[in-house]
């Protein structure tokens, strides 16, 4: 288990980390959305053991991280809307959902053997500096535990997948914060709201974006209701309780933004799950303060609404 931190970081460091990923090792690495846990998408072997790591129940279809957008054409063909898109937001937090194209290389474990592909420049510099350096595309989910919440620091991928996994690059927490938004193209549509705002994008594409979000057929399977879950219960849209999750002029044990800015609540979402998870005990119920559905909200909501639906066993994905 190879730990690479930013405080000692150097080009061997990061040399080393994207080495491993060309042996078929397993190495975390942070995005500017959450950390994800990276492999070669094109060795068979190193992504089924992404699989094994996570403890994921089923092959779901995984987003494969590359260093521009020159690089993601080698892998699908891109239509009017996903260059447009591209353009506007590559290196960013939005996965583009586009069909494969001949010759591109992925194991089909990394696309669960549809004959489409999500792709995503992440902004990240570390992340991209270790992508161009490892020179294959990288096949990322969240560096998480199947069905908890994904990571956003290093400590977070370690409590979940230490001695499952080869090496994690820590460079602190993720300014972002929820997992990127995913966008199918052909037509364009939204399959999971996230760290780019819908609206960006519509205002982008000029025209409304459809939505396919349908939780119990998903084109997504993270979709999946029980995606997230806490030990303890939440409920949200409540002002008061034992132990209220504040948002804004609403306040509690945490708050996610005293200023009610969802950039900051985005970013402060799932440590603050996490630690006020550990203050519940027993049936504590946990209430959220609402939160705006506009902007990032909607990802924030999306997010708390998978982590206060009922759990439905086996149907985690993430
Ligand atoms: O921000 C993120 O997106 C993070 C970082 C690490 O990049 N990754 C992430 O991956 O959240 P993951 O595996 O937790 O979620 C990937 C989602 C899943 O819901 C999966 O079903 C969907 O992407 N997906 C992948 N390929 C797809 C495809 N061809 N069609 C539809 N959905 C797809
Ligand atoms: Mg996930």
């Amino acid at each position: 288990m190879v730990n690479i931190s930013t405080k000692t970081l150097s080009a061997a460091d990061l040399a080393k980390a994207a080495k491993m990923l060309q042996d078929g090792k397993l190495v975390a690495f942070p995005t500017e959305t959450v950390y994800g846990l990276g492999a070669d998408a094109r060795n068979g072997t190193a992504v089924a053991a992404i699989y094994a790591a996570k403890g994921r129940p089923s092959f779901n279809p995984l987003i494969v991280h590359v260093p521009s957008l020159e690089a993601a054409q080698e892998l699908a063909d891109f239509d009017d809307d996903a260059l447009a898109l591209a353009q506007a937001f590559w290196p960013g937090p939005v996965s583009l959902v586009a069909p494969l194209k001949a010759g591109h290389g992925l194991s089909s474990l990394v696309t669960a053997g549809l004959d489409t592909v999500a792709i995503r420049v992440p902004e990240h510099a570390l992340a991209r500096d270790l992508l161009t350096l490892a020179g294959c595309p990288v096949a990322a989910p969240s560096a998480n535990l199947s069905g908890q919440i994904s990571p956003t620091t290093a400590a977070h991928v370690l409590s979940g997948l230490q001695g499952r996994i080869d090496g994690v690059v820590d460079d602190g927490p993720c300014a972002v914060g929820v997992e990127s938004t995913i966008v199918a193209t052909n037509p364009a549509r939204l399959l999971r709201p996230g760290g780019l705002p819908v609206e960006a994008l519509e205002a982008a594409l000029g025209h409304p974006l459809g939505r396919d979000l349908t939780p119990d057929k998903p084109s997504a399977p993270g979709q999946l209701t029980s995606h997230y879950a806490p030990r303890a219960q939440m409920r949200l849209n409540q002002t008061d309780g034992a132990l209220v999750l504040g948002f804004g002029p609403v306040d509690g044990a945490l708050n996610l933004s005293r200023s009610g800015d969802l950039l900051e609540a985005a970013a402060n979402l799932f440590s603050m799950m996490r630690q006020i998870d550990d203050m519940a005990d027993g049936d504590t119920l946990i209430s959220v303060a609402p939160i705006p559905m506009t902007g990032l909200g909607l990802a924030i909501n999306d997010r708390l609404s998978r982590a206060a639906a009922p759990r439905s066993g086996g149907a985690t994905t993430g």
